[in-house]
């Protein structure tokens, strides 16, 4: 198997998914999503953008390489009714000169684009925030990182035949308690920053 798909496989991401839910709903209030739109959501996970775009009426695709996320995508759909909601499975690296992290860099995202024929000029970024938002203190939180995302699954699993899993949890713990933001030592809430490209064609 795809060595990416088996680590996203891994766990169950919903679990982090759920934490991401409120700023997924807000985040696509903001970027002027309107019925009828055609919405391909790369990398979708199990809908946390995708099902409110389809809620306000776009037509949404959302591909994702993991099948089980896929799958927890459709039950979505279909648990709220919203017919104009699809996933299904597909790697996003298929796409030519693609890679997922350069989007994270506005450089690449220019020279990317200007591969395809787009000036700069179209392109406009903003840094914006993404919020993880947990009922329970960071350390759960990063138990929950622990025991459901593959990515930190695999780091625990590393760690752990080098002698250093406490370690690594030491660190995760001071990192979530440092970033979390809640006034409650019971609740988290994270604040990340990402970048959002608008490409006017
Ligand atoms: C951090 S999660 C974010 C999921 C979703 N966008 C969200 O906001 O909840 C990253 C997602 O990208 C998917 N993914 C990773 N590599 C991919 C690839 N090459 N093609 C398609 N999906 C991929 C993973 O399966 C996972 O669902």
């Amino acid at each position: 198997m795809n060595p990416n798909q088996a680590l996203w496989e891994k766990g169950d991401f919903t679990r982090i998914a759920e934490t991401m839910r409120e700023s997924g709903e807000a985040l696509v209030q903001r970027i002027g999503i309107e019925k009828g739109l055609k919405v391909l959501d790369l990398g979708c996970g199990d809908g946390t953008t995708a099902l409110p775009a389809a809620k306000l009426g776009a037509d949404v695709l959302g591909v994702d390489i993991a099948l089980n996320l896929v799958e927890a995508g459709n039950k979505r759909a279909a648990k709220h009714g919203l017919a104009n909601l699809k996933f299904q499975e597909g790697d996003a690296t298929h796409l030519h000169e693609l890679p997922d992290k350069a989007f994270g860099i506005e450089s690449s995202v220019i020279e990317r684009f200007a591969g395809a024929g787009v000036s700069s000029k179209k392109i406009s970024f903003v840094r914006d925030t993404f919020t993880f938002n947990f009922p329970g203190a960071p350390s759960m939180l990063v138990d929950e990182f622990r025991e459901y995302y593959g990515p930190t699954m695999n780091a625990f699993d590393t760690a752990e035949k080098n002698g250093r899993a406490a370690e690594l949890q030491k660190e995760l713990e001071d990192l979530f308690d440092s970033q979390n933001k809640s006034p409650r030592k019971d609740a988290t809430s994270i604040p990340a920053t990402f970048l959002r490209v608008t490409v006017a064609l």
